[in-house]
Parts: structure tokens; sequence; C-alpha cells
């Protein structure tokens, strides 16, 4: 689930909201799941994975990870992401474009705060994306540390991405093929709405 906080009352966002209670009614799982595509400057390369979106704050994407992974060095050599949200349960595809930054320390201490500590043992106890001899390592890890350390306070190493798209794209899929595409770009502060081609 993703949790609506004090959403942007202006259209791509209203959308955005009604097309999640939608999908919600018709039964779509994992519905917090979205594609992050970022580029890496030094490595010149592209690369995606998927999250789980936590919040939207007024205009404010925000999903959480490890701050020494893959994907947040490439956000520091590259601000400039792309977000994809696929819903089958209603076949809607949502494309965005945006900058993004981290949460600040206070925030990211406030919800690890309030996390299971199991999920916290987790976040601290790994390297994420770093080569580890066996799986078995892994779970000796996690069980050192959820009996060790104190599960909740966030690590310097660990907290939260925010990122408020300046492009959406909404394409719902018909049958026909006369699929729907409604485009947002913000310019000037202001959202251009127009209808492109399938
Ligand atoms: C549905 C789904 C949700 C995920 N959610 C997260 C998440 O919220 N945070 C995270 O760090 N990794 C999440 N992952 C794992 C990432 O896809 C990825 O494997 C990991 O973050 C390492 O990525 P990186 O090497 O590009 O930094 C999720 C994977 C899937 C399939």
């Amino acid at each position: 689930m993703i949790q609506f906080q004090n959403l942007n009352k202006n259209q791509p966002y209203t959308i955005l909201k009604d097309k999640y209670n939608e999908a919600l009614n018709a039964g779509q799982s994992v519905i917090e799941a979205i594609s992050i595509s970022s580029y890496n400057k030094q490595l010149n390369e592209v690369d995606s994975r998927f999250v789980n979106l936590k919040f939207i704050i007024n205009d404010e994407f925000i999903f959480f990870s490890n701050y020494n992974s893959p994907k947040s060095k490439a956000f520091d050599s590259h601000s400039q992401i792309c977000a994809l949200i696929y819903w089958p349960a209603i076949n809607m595809q949502i494309r965005m474009k945006a900058n993004i930054k981290r949460t600040s320390e206070e925030f990211n201490q406030e919800y690890f705060r309030n996390r299971s500590k199991e999920k916290n043992a987790l976040a601290i106890s790994s390297k994420q994306s770093e080569k580890i001899v066996s799986y078995e390592e892994i779970t000796k890890n996690y069980e050192i540390t959820q009996k060790k350390v104190d599960l909740s306070t966030c690590p310097n190493y660990w907290g939260g991405f925010s990122f408020t798209p300046y492009y959406f794209e909404f394409w719902e899929g018909h049958e026909l093929r006369v699929n729907k595409r409604l485009v947002y770009k913000k310019i000037n502060k202001k959202w251009e709405k127009s209808i492109i081609q399938p």
C-alpha cells in the first residue's frame, strides 16, 4: 500500500489517486511496486530496479533504500530518473520523469523508529548489492544484528529517496489497441495537459 498524505490537488495527482483506488478495488496486488531507472555518469550505464513506493506526500514520491547501493551512487552522479508503474488489474501504465534527492535525517529516523525490528535488522545488516560468499553468511549477519544492535536507530547509510515528477504519462490499454495516453508536463510551475497518439 502507498500512504497518501496531504496529496497535491492538481490534476496529475488526482488522476493518480483515482487510478490507484481503481486498481486497488480491482484487486491489484503489489500495488506499491515502482521501477526506478537511473543513469550512472561514471560508469556510463543505465539501470533499473523495482522499489516499494511508501509515501506520496503532497507532490513527493518517497521510497527507502541503502545509501551505499549502486542505485544511490547513480543518483549521486546524475539526479534525473524515470519511474514506471504498471497495474495489470486495470491495464494502466504510469510513466514519470523527475530529479531525485535524499530525505532528511529526521524523516529517516522517524520512519525507522516506527518500522518492524525485523525489517530494520535487514536494513542495518545488509551491504546492499555487495558480493558475499554464501547465503548462510547473510542469515548469520542478520541474526547477529537482531541480537546485538540498536534496531530503532536508523544508520547513516540507509534512508529515503524523494522525487517530484515534472512529467507524467498515463497510458490506459483498450481493446482494439485504441489506447488512451494522457500527458502532463510541468512548464513554469504549471501543468500542461496533452493527449498523444497510441
Ligand atoms: C517488488 C520489489 C520491491 C522492492 N523494494 C525495494 C525497496 O523498497 N528498497 C530497496 O532498496 N530495494 C527494493 N527491492 C530490491 C531492488 O529491486 C534491488 O534489487 C536492490 O535495491 C538493489 O538495487 P541496486 O543494486 O540497483 O542499488 C525491491 C524489489 C522488488 C522486486
